[in-house]
């Protein structure tokens, strides 16, 4: 990553603003849902159904408030390593429903090992990055990536175990009785799962409402929010540094599956809060900056993500696909209570100032400040990358045309403060 030797961000102070309790639920449920469509580009929905079925699971098992949580969270995160460029790992898993191709297909194979990895490294995440490494062990241990078997796994492992063949099961067959998808599920229950929770999922299926809910996306939705509320939680991040650094991973990982630069949005964090600190903005506005930086590309994560690592020549509807990532930004970033400042501020890092951008041709000072600060240091990190469509610029060639563009596409302010700290 280029570093500015002038850099706020290398000394930038571990410091946090209180968010609700309900911080951890609201946004790890948001960005997984918006990682999760098919092919056609519908939500799938599939962690959620996971967490629910799980959640339904660990009930009748008569769990402790703090168990379910744990359980619920690690169903919720549990492919978190499977989002990838062209689809979710749900989708290669209906493709590809038998144990032997699934090991044999490396993405697959990995995925719950990157899930483990991209949770490991926070503290507060770290007991369910154990138990989310071995979602897909088989209790007879023929599953991955370690071969456990038996009370090996953990006992929410084998939980997620059979709430995630259940969802894929739906999705794959059209399945209309509660005796179809048992029988279903009988054919792999020996190896795969555990006999007393499968046990207990029959048990479950047979006596409640659970089937004809996993049917309908919208009792899914209201069961789901029910249970959110059951979930309010400052663990998770409570750890210093712990929702810069996840931010952080959202944005690489953003960045990962939408284009050929894994580290842009960070190098926009960078140069954004230069900005906002020769602007003398107060130190709780410099961390909203930092964190809408770290967000404002989320919405590419939402249904087709090929429009934006297309090397052909975009059609104008591919374009105008493009243009909607702000405001799919600011729908999975507005649902988070206490993140709606920032949802706005992303929802406006492509408007110009002269008017003529998106979402809303909003123009000068209508555009709230933080928007503008991210149109100048989303444009020049753009400038001096390679990007499919041209290629880099030198620095102060750059600086040249944000200046060429000052006051047209950006605020001429903010220009001049930029380029007199750079150049
Ligand atoms: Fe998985
Ligand atoms: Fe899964
Ligand atoms: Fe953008």
């Amino acid at each position: 990553m280029t570093t500015h030797p002038q850099s706020r961000l290398t000394h930038f102070p571990i410091q946090e603003i209180d968010l609700p309790s309900s911080f951890a639920v609201d946004f790890l449920s948001e960005f997984v849902r918006a990682a999760e469509f098919d092919k056609t580009g519908k939500q799938s929905s599939h962690s959620i159904i996971v967490s629910l079925i799980s959640h339904k699971i660990g009930e009748k098992l008569g769990l402790e408030r703090k168990e379910m949580k744990e359980l619920f969270f690690a169903a919720l995160l549990h492919d978190i390593g499977g989002i990838a460029q062209a689809e979710h790992i749900s989708e290669k898993l209906v493709a590809i429903p038998d144990i032997f191709g699934q090991k044999n297909d490396f993405f697959i194979f990995a995925h719950s090992h990157r899930s483990e990895t991209i949770l490991k490294s926070f503290p507060t995440f770290r007991k369910i990055s154990e138990i989310v490494k071995s979602h897909h062990e088989f209790f007879d241990g023929g599953g991955f990536p370690s071969g456990l078997s038996g009370e090996k796994i953990p006992l929410f492992s084998r939980i997620i175990r059979i709430a995630d063949t259940v969802d894929i099961l739906l999705k794959l067959h059209s399945v209309n009785k509660k005796d179809d998808l048992i029988s279903l599920l009988n054919i792999v229950a020996g190896e795969e799962f555990d006999p007393a929770i499968y046990g207990v999922f029959a048990q479950l299926i047979q006596e409640s409402d659970l089937f004809e809910v996993l049917k309908d996306p919208k009792a899914v939705e209201l069961e789901i929010e029910a249970i959110k509320k059951l979930m309010p939680d400052n663990y998770y991040f409570s750890a210093p540094d712990t929702i810069n650094r996840f931010f952080r991973t959202v944005a690489v990982m953003t960045d990962n599956i939408t284009s050929y630069e894994d580290t842009h949005s960070l190098r926009v964090a960078e140069f954004a809060v230069n900005i906002a600190y020769l602007l003398k903005l107060d130190p709780d506005e410099i961390l909203l900056v930092r964190w809408a930086s770290f967000l404002h590309d989320i919405g590419k994560i939402k249904g087709d993500r090929s429009v934006y690592t297309k090397k052909d020549k975009l059609s104008e509807s591919e374009w105008s696909k493009i243009r909607e990532h702000p405001q799919k930004s600011f729908d999975i970033i507005n649902k988070v209570s206490g993140m709606e400042k920032i949802a706005y501020y992303i929802l406006h890092h492509h408007e110009n100032f002269d008017g003529s951008g998106y979402p809303d041709n909003l123009s000068a000072n209508r555009i709230p400040l933080a928007s503008r600060i991210l149109r100048v240091a989303d444009a020049f990190d753009a400038m001096t990358t390679d990007r499919i469509y041209h290629r880099k610029k030198d620095w102060q060639r750059a600086l040249k045309e944000l200046k060429n563009f000052s006051g047209t596409q950006f605020d001429p302010e903010i220009v001049e403060l930029f380029i007199d700290n750079l150049s």
